[in-house]
């Protein structure tokens, strides 16, 4: 194994997407990812459905990556995965391969937590990346987290949703206007053509750092009850009025968060992650951060293609922990919840 630049086979496969990527040190030389259709028609995840589905497409997407990354599979130093947090058959199937591959050839495994990932995606060349430590705000479907990343291997949760996850709010709002699972490009994608301020949602009040996300599904439900009452096609005539209020409504809670996050801190690299880091509102907020007169941020955010879930985030941690020569055994069993991101 060449210590600096190990060459890793990643797999993902933590909810309903199979995602395979081979990397050379921090080069990306191949990533694809198997989308699972078969969900929207549910209006969400069906865990059986899933792990179903990655038993099917895990065989062909990492032979298709090998094949991309145009090396030998006698090349791979070690085998990188996700081993939590997610659905407990969706990691199964990853981990088992990943274990029984790792095995056959011979070379180890990296256990890898999902989250941590999503942080160290911003390490990808060709970057730019922060340096550390900065502040990252992860905001997926189950997660979002103000992180505080001391080194690639330390990083502290300095406020979270007590409730609801951002994307979820994303999701569950677009349920709640008949749109398909997940919701939150779409809402993003509609939002772009509508006026942010064309209704009002109040902000949740929790102190400090902490976020709640919750109040605004019920809200909204309540708004919609109302306007349906008085016009059946409301949503019909006012979706993109809507969705860009929705929008607007997550991203200023979410941006007034890291804004305490910087101040308490004193860190100013702020980057985001996640799904919902693939969000125009969030990222164009963001972006204007970098344009403050005073103590402007320092702005990272992911290309489109590692925002959403990918294995070429598993693949950067994977060798940052060869480098570190921190290796997994064929004993480690997937862990569907991990709150400690540095376990
Ligand atoms: O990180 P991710 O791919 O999977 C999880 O680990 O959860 O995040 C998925 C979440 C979904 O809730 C999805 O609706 C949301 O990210 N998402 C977006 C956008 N793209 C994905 N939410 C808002 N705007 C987007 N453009
Ligand atoms: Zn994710």
């Amino acid at each position: 194994m060449n210590i600096r630049q190990p060459i890793i086979l990643a797999i993902e496969s933590s909810c309903d997407d199979t995602g395979v990527a081979v990397l050379k040190g921090n080069q990306v030389l191949s990533n694809l990812v198997a989308n699972q259709e078969v969900h929207a028609r549910y209006g969400g995840v069906v865990p059986e459905l899933a792990s179903r589905a990655h038993l099917s497409n895990i065989t062909p997407t990492v032979t298709l990556a090998i094949l991309d990354a145009g090396i030998s599979p006698d090349e791979i130093d070690a085998v990188a995965y996700t081993i939590g947090p997610g659905l407990s058959g969706s990691l199964l199937v990853g981990a088992s391969f990943a274990k029984a591959w790792a095995w056959a050839r011979k070379i180890p495994t990296i256990p890898v937590h999902h989250m941590r990932a999503h942080v160290l995606a911003h390490f990808i060349s060709p970057g730019p990346s922060p340096d550390f430590p900065f502040l990252c705000l992860t905001v997926s479907g189950g997660h979002t987290q103000i992180i505080h990343v001391h080194s690639a291997s330390n990083m502290e949760v300095v406020g979270t949703t007590l409730d609801d996850a951002a994307g979820e709010a994303f999701d569950k709002v677009a349920k709640l206007i008949g749109l398909p699972y997940p919701g939150g490009p779409l809402i993003d994608q509609y939002a772009a053509l509508g006026n942010p301020q064309a209704y009002s949602f109040t902000k949740s009040k929790v102190v400090g750092l902490d976020m709640s996300f919750s109040g605004l599904k019920t809200q909204v439900l309540r708004f919609l009850q109302s306007q349906l009452a008085q016009d059946s096609e409301f949503i019909k005539k006012n979706l993109h009025d809507f969705c860009a209020s929705v929008q607007s409504a997550i991203v200023t809670m979410l941006i007034s968060k890291l804004e305490l996050a910087v101040k308490t801190t004193g860190l100013n690299q702020v980057a985001i992650a996640g799904g919902v880091s693939a969000n125009s509102g969030l990222r164009r907020a963001l972006t204007e951060k970098e344009f403050l007169l005073e103590d402007p941020w320092k702005v990272f955010i992911p290309p489109m293609s590692y925002c959403t879930d990918n294995a070429a985030m598993v693949g950067i941690v994977g060798v940052f922990d060869a480098v570190d020569k921190k290796f997994g055994s064929l004993t480690d069993t997937p862990k569907p919840r991990m709150p400690d991101l540095n376990s």
